[in-house]
């Protein structure tokens, strides 16, 4: 196995979009980030180093950093920020994944522009279970601001309420040619008539579920975050911040421009961006260039609607885990998590900081807990050198009282509870998850995200989880394994996984407006009685806070 070592200058170089150029955070002066290619097995290193005016941590999407937390980057949770002039080098190794994962800042709203690709093909030597593709192209949907996004992020934070939609939806960093002053923004992949390509596609918007599709084009899905799926053809996809999706394309249509479009996938009763991004899939042999400028256009995809659940859910229901899976059967820790908004009242509801709906402050929680990141160090630290006082650990495994989740919520349930808890799980205890949207303020998908695992997806459904008849009707032969899995609005989905990774990982969800309002909270899975021995000890480069 290979080592890949990487250097990664955080800082702020002029990108240009929509007319007006912007002071961007990037990584390496690109925007995306680099692209990281490895194999199963391999180890990388990438010492990150902080050239921004703001505190910066970095996440490896997906990647189990089994024993290893120290590498995940969460903010406050597994290590305290890089602070600007400051360095940090991660160090993990890629083990049993294959398929696409991502990395992404993970400090405030930087993920807006700090994020990129990480390919992990198969150890040397093993085929792909599909034919192999003649080539690969990495498409990473993403959101633009025409301002700094982080500065998006502070006037909600400081208001209470909701935070500016994106001005455009990107594919690889470009908006394409349907927006103002875009037409030489567009991404364009040429493919010869005939070849089978491999899109591997990464929903890296901040805010925004996407439909995704490819004009007269059928796409086999192939894989899911870093798991394998039994293939399936579909004209589009659903695809949830935080998750990636492998599909197969073959260029048997007549020479022609072909659009790929993204766009938002919104159950939420809110404001969203209802643009259109695009790329074009470019038939080397089709008669005009669009590069050119001529007049060829493009053909173009039908989506479904924006709030077409019915076909996003279809979606979903498709995947199957390739292999075998090894769901856990017999359930140590059945938990019943609520996930949603809600709404914080004050004191002086004509007060700057209340400008969220009838004088409130928007919040959001799990079992009515709304998590607060520590700010003194991080949950990781004072774990390990048993410093008092960050953190408790009577996360509640139920909400505190039942009631109709997906229904007409009682006021009093609005307002959730800020504070720092964490659960405790024993280790190699198998563990069920029962994520209920809840209709507070607006039912929504919450697309939930669990730091150093993959899970099954063993079930879902709308309404409210019926504990009594639902597990009965639950997939464990073959669900698909994922780091990410969305809530049907108003609904339920059901997770399992064996708590093997000693540590402690966040959970939460991947909409980052919902993030910092609260939607998270983190497991902490030890091995022994208040000691996670089985974990490597912290990097002499650690940051301190
Ligand atoms: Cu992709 Cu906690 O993040």
């Amino acid at each position: 196995a290979a080592v890949h070592f990487h250097e990664f200058v955080i800082e702020a170089k002029p990108v240009k979009r929509l007319c007006r150029t912007h002071s961007t955070i990037t990584v390496n002066g690109q925007f995306p980030g680099p692209t990281l290619e490895v194999r199963d097995g391999d180890t990388l290193v990438i010492k990150a180093i902080n050239r921004a005016r703001y505190n910066v941590t970095l996440h490896w999407h997906g990647v189990r950093q089994l024993r290893n937390p120290w590498a995940d980057g969460p903010e406050f949770v597994t290590q305290c920020p890089i602070r600007p002039g400051q360095s940090y080098t991660y160090q993990f190794t890629i083990q049993n994944q294959q398929g696409t994962l991502w990395w992404h800042a993970h400090s405030k709203w930087l993920r807006a522009t700090v994020y990129g690709a990480l390919i992990i093909y198969p150890k040397l030597g093993s085929p792909y279970p599909f034919p192999m593709p003649k080539r690969e192209i990495p498409i990473l949907l993403g959101e633009w601001w025409d301002r700094n996004p982080m500065d998006v992020l502070r006037l909600a934070l400081s208001t209470g309420a909701a935070p500016n939609i994106s001005d455009a939806l990107t594919i690889n960093g470009q908006p394409g040619d349907l927006y103002r002053c875009s037409s030489k923004e567009t991404a364009i992949f040429p493919v010869e008539v005939g070849e089978t390509i491999l899109l591997r596609i990464i929903n890296s918007a901040m805010n925004e579920e996407m439909f995704f599709g490819v004009a007269n084009h059928k796409l086999t899905v192939v894989a899911v975050d870093s798991a394998y799926t039994k293939p399936f053809a579909t004209n589009v996809i659903t695809i949830a911040p935080g998750q990636t999706t492998d599909v197969l394309l073959t260029a048997d249509q007549t020479p022609a421009h072909y659009y790929m479009a993204a766009h938002a996938y919104n159950t939420a009763n809110a404001p969203f961006d209802n643009t259109t991004t695009t790329a074009i899939l470019e038939y080397k042999s089709a008669p005009f260039s669009a590069k050119k400028g001529q007049s060829l256009k493009p053909i173009f995809p039908q989506l479904p609607g924006f709030n077409d659940t019915a076909t996003a859910i279809a979606f979903t229901a498709q995947l199957r885990s390739l292999s075998k899976a090894k769901v856990p059967l017999e359930i140590d820790e059945s938990l019943f998590f609520t996930v949603g908004l809600g709404l914080i009242n004050c004191t002086n509801p004509n007060s700057r900081r209340c400008q969220g709906p009838n004088g409130t402050r928007f919040a959001a929680s799990i079992n009515n807990v709304s998590f607060v990141f520590p700010r003194r160090n991080s949950l990781m630290q004072a774990y390990y050198q048993g410093q008092p006082g960050i953190f408790t650990t009577d996360f509640p495994p139920f909400p505190p009282v039942q009631y109709d989740y997906s229904g007409n919520v009682p006021r009093g349930l609005w307002q959730p509870v800020k504070a720092t808890k964490l659960l405790k799980l024993k280790y190699r205890s198998k563990v069920q998850i029962v994520f209920q949207d809840t209709s507070i303020v607006t039912v929504e998908d919450h697309p939930m995200h669990l730091h150093g695992y993959q899970f099954y997806v063993v079930g879902s459904g709308f309404g409210n989880f019926d504990p009594k008849n639902d597990p009965a009707k639950f997939n464990l032969i073959d669900p698909p394994e994922r780091n990410t899995i969305g809530t049907p609005p108003g609904g339920w989905v059901a997770i399992r996984f064996e708590a093997d990774n000693p540590g402690i990982w966040l959970l939460h969800c991947h909409l980052d407006s919902h993030l910092p309002w609260g939607l998270a909270t983190a497991l902490l899975v030890e091995n022994g009685v208040g000691k996670l021995q089985t974990v490597q000890p912290p990097p002499l480069d650690l940051p301190r806070c």
